[in-house]
């Protein structure tokens, strides 16, 4: 896969023995948890819970290795992303099996999202009785499932566990803080995540797997190819000649002020290079509220619904540059090689800041020369080109369901 770079070196290669499982965590919390149940009928081994955009991505390749094993697996969709192109588009271009429950949460304050996904999710896991609950990144669905798995003592394991932004005014800085602290397994995905859990005391339950969403990437590197041109021509776009944007974050697109600063920032760009503005449902209902388009001038400034996932990172591939406060498009820009600028103040994937492949800017004042001087700048694309991928092999998920299966082995 020439598009995407990959190091395998780093990552964990002989899976540890079960003596260094944290067999009391394991086994002390599933015997509470079979006890309780009495009245619960059949056993599924894992419980698979997600919910938002992200971890449908995470997850996917998970899934279908655990399909390829002889493991009982439950998919649980929280309710949390519901609109087609948030939601069910994801289940069919990465090909994950119908979730067998939908929580219908919807959307919602954080305290209520949460705790609306908290009690449907209780009913549920006492119904299935899952020897394990799986989790996945950082959203409000991830802390939920985690809480409640926890609470009913089935051990949890956290996918992408152990990343840190140390802001604790973005949600998911408490949710994924909270998730590695009621769970018994965290699959780290890369070095610096494996540092912040050993700071935290959490090492013992701690694995460095690498990260699935470069298996995501490689399950459908050869789909995306085949697609590049058609989509470059629907939206009438030049390779390497135009900015795509994506924003959602609530420090970003809540305050009024500030996204019609950042808005007009956008449009300055327009004036030299053509924007695709990937307009999520968060970003659309607070954009409709300042008239985003009035007065927009210069050479395009496209606004489009979110696309799906062969979609966006086909457009991200063919980009000069990509403006974004989403964390998975941060690494995803970084591994196809695309400068990146993320409009906030600090990353949990500290990794892309390497060689300048990601700058974090958090003043819309000072964004569009520096979207434009990234943009146009040759040499910067042809130096982050030849830096080391440090997110993983591609194998992550692989690792991951071995470590699973030999924690069901222990506690059977
Ligand atoms: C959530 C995650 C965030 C992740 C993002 C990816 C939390 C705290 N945040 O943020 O980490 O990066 O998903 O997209 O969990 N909405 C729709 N249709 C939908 C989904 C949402 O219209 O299908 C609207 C809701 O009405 C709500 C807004 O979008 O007003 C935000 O949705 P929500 O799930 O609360 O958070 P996101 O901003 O999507």
């Amino acid at each position: 896969m020439s598009d995407v770079a990959c190091s395998s070196g780093t990552f964990l290669k002989a899976l540890p023995t079960l003596t260094e499982y944290p067999h009391d965590l394991l086994s002390g919390r599933h015997g509470i948890v079979a006890k309780e149940k009495q009245g619960g009928h059949r056993m599924t081994d894992l419980m698979i819970v997600v919910g938002a955009r992200p971890q449908f991505i995470k997850t996917a390749p998970v899934i279908k290795e655990i399909s390829s094993r002889n493991i009982d697996l439950t998919v649980v969709h929280s309710g949390q992303h519901y609109d087609p192109e948030m939601s069910a588009i994801f289940f069919r271009e990465l090909r994950i099996p119908k979730p067998s429950v939908n929580l219908q949460s919807g959307s919602g304050s954080h305290a209520r999202q949460t705790a609306t996904i908290m009690r449907r999710l209780e009913a549920t896991i006492l119904a299935h009785n899952p020897k394990i609950v799986v989790v996945a990144g950082d959203t409000n669905t991830t802390l939920a499932a985690a809480i409640t798995g926890a609470k009913l003592n089935v051990p949890v394991a956290h996918i992408e566990a152990g990343l840190r932004s140390y802001d604790l005014s973005m949600p998911e800085e408490i949710n994924r803080r909270l998730t590695d602290h009621c769970s018994v397994l965290l699959f780290a995905p890369t070095k610096t995540a494996m540092r912040n859990l050993r700071n935290e005391g959490l090492q013992r339950m701690a694995y460095l797997t690498g990260d699935t969403m470069v298996d995501s990437l490689r399950m459908v590197m050869p789909v995306l190819r085949s697609r590049e041109a058609d989509l470059l021509k629907r939206f009438k776009l030049k390779s390497r000649d135009y900015v795509l944007v994506t924003l959602h974050r609530p420090s970003n697109v809540d305050d009024l002020d500030r996204l019609r600063r950042i808005q007009n920032a956008i449009k300055n760009v327009a004036m030299r290079l053509p924007v695709l503005f990937l307009v999520h449902p968060r970003t659309r209902e607070r954009l409709s509220r300042i008239k985003v388009l009035e007065g927009a001038t210069g050479r395009e400034f496209t606004l489009a619904s979110p696309q799906g996932y062969i979609e966006n990172l086909a457009l991200m591939k063919n980009a000069s540059c990509l403006l974004t406060d989403s964390g998975g498009m941060q690494k995803e820009s970084f591994i196809l090689h695309v400068p990146c600028i993320t409009l906030r103040a600090n990353t949990e994937w500290p990794e892309t800041l390497q060689g300048g492949a990601n700058r974090l800017i958090n003043r819309p004042g000072r964004m569009s020369r520096e979207i434009l001087r990234v943009a146009l700048d040759e040499q910067l694309r042809t130096r982050i080109t030849s830096l080391k991928n440090p997110f993983g092999d591609g194998r992550a998920s692989s690792r991951i369901v071995r470590l699973l299966e030999s924690s069901l082995q222990h506690l059977k």
